[in-house]
């Protein structure tokens, strides 16, 4: 069982976002497959490398999105992007600088904080596209 596991809850209403936010879940979920099979230490740098590269990648994407539906609590929202991107990268460094042994604590971190995240922060814009009946893909006239 994936420690990570999609569900519909998690779900946004864009599928580009839907996907983008699957692709964050397969990498947390990829590494727990690694940890298990004792392979955690040598599967944890690349896998912090990917995860900073695409959560910027997600969260420029995202933040444009809500800035094109001029989403009210867009800076607070951005703040916690802001504040995971920190801390990614301080684990980076960490893990970089030789403390390898890092694997099931970044697993709990990343768990912890995608699925609070998505269930509390993306699931209120969400709300907000649904209450202001805007359409969430790129390109619709809003
Ligand atoms: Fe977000
Ligand atoms: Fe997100």
């Amino acid at each position: 069982m994936a420690i990570l596991p999609w569900s519909n809850e998690y779900s946004v209403h864009s599928s580009e976002i839907d996907d983008q936010h699957r692709k964050l879940f397969r990498l947390v979920n990829n590494l727990d497959e690694a940890v298990q099979r004792g392979k955690g230490p040598r599967v944890l740098g690349p896998t912090l490398d990917s995860l900073v590269e695409y959560a910027q990648e997600h969260f420029a994407d995202e933040e444009a999105l809500l800035e094109r539906i001029h989403y009210p609590a867009l800076e607070e929202h951005r703040l916690e992007h802001a504040s995971f991107s920190r801390q990614l990268a301080s684990l980076q460094v960490r893990y970089h600088t030789g403390n390898a042994s890092l694997s099931t604590q970044v697993l709990e971190f990343l768990k912890q904080w995608l699925d609070n995240h998505l269930l509390q922060s993306d699931q209120k814009y969400a709300l907000y596209i649904q209450d202001t009946q805007q359409s969430p893909e790129q390109g619709d006239e809003i």
